[in-house]
């Protein structure tokens, strides 16, 4: 992420000072395998978790919580669950019975390279881990370690990631269209759910951890939602960039609108996402970051 955000200084600084702490904390939760089960399975974590993601999500994370005044230290390890959920995410993404993508990062897909059942355990490798780690340092604020976890739940779940990832294999197989709804952005959003829903986990992790108040959990699952409608529709821009020969056949907004509309919805989608900010949060150093990734998306090249 650093290369690409030249024009937002508070959040390149934030990430410069953050990201190595997040590696740091990686490393330390890694669901490895003991050493006497010598299989290829921590040599297949390893790859899947270091292989050059931006780590936007676990930035989101401890900036949710830096806007409730926490101490990121105080929330790394669930800045980490949501890495892994997101790692687990991809890389059930790939497998031959989703998208059947051989290359994740421009790199060989985890499948490809240690077979689809290996995979498949990793991925719920990670998952299972993330579940555990929001109880990790909270001895002392259970509650909050308990909404976090319910939280995951309802983010990962049929009403969340994996609805939406379901609605994706639905329009994948259909050769006419997914049923429209009343709107465009009810229909966009719909089609959206498994990247809102975690948005909405990254930003509201570190703030429910953070002891954040309903009402402000309540702006922030807007925010998110607005910032996962942004951050697919750029993803699919960029799709539609790279690889249209391939993705061009993909029901994505970008594709069957046009590039020219797609840009004019996720500048308007990135604006609303700000003025959220702006209206439900003081001023400070996260909520500039926030703002600054909201303006990422517009730019943003991989
Ligand atoms: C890819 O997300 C999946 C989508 C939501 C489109 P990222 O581009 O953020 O993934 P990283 O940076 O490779 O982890
Ligand atoms: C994947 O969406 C998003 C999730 C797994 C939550 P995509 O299929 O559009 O992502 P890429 O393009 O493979 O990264
Ligand atoms: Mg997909
Ligand atoms: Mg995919
Ligand atoms: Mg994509």
């Amino acid at each position: 992420m650093e290369n690409d955000t030249e024009n937002f200084t508070a959040l390149r600084d934030y990430v410069e000072r953050h990201k190595p702490h997040i590696e740091n904390a990686l490393r330390e939760h890694l669901p490895f395998a003991p050493a006497k089960i010598e299989t290829k399975f921590n040599g297949a974590v390893e790859y899947a978790l270091f292989s050059g993601g931006k780590r936007l999500r676990p930035i989101l994370t401890l900036l949710g919580a830096e806007l409730f005044g926490a101490r990121v230290e105080t929330v790394l390890a669930a800045a980490c669950a949501v890495e892994f959920i997101h790692t687990s995410s991809l890389i059930f993404d790939d497998l031959p019975s989703m998208d059947n993508a051989s290359e994740r990062r421009g790199q060989t897909s985890l499948h490809e390279r240690f077979g689809e059942g290996l995979s498949i355990l990793v991925a719920i490798g990670f998952l299972n881990s993330a579940y555990g780690l929001v109880f990790a340092g909270q001895e002392n604020q259970p509650e909050l370690a308990i909404a976090a976890h319910w939280e995951i739940v309802e983010c990962v779940g049929a009403a969340g990631m994996l609805g939406g990832q379901s609605i994706d294999l639905a329009m994948a197989a259909s050769t006419s269209e997914f049923p429209k709804q009343n709107s465009v952005g009810d229909y966009e959003s719909i089609k959206n759910l498994k990247t809102s829903a975690l948005m909405r986990l990254a930003v509201r992790l570190g703030a429910i951890q953070a002891g954040a108040p309903q009402e402000k959990l309540d702006a922030l699952l807007r925010f998110a939602n607005l910032l996962g409608d942004a951050y697919q529709l750029s993803d699919d821009l960029i799709d539609l960039r790279e690889d249209a020969e391939i993705f061009g056949a993909a029901k994505t907004f970008a594709n069957e609108q046009g590039e020219a509309a797609a840009r004019a919805r996720l500048e308007n989608l990135i604006n609303k996402a700000k003025l959220i900010l702006t209206e439900n949060f003081p001023a400070s150093e996260a909520r500039v970051c926030l703002m600054e990734t909201a303006d990422y998306l517009a730019e943003r090249k991989a």
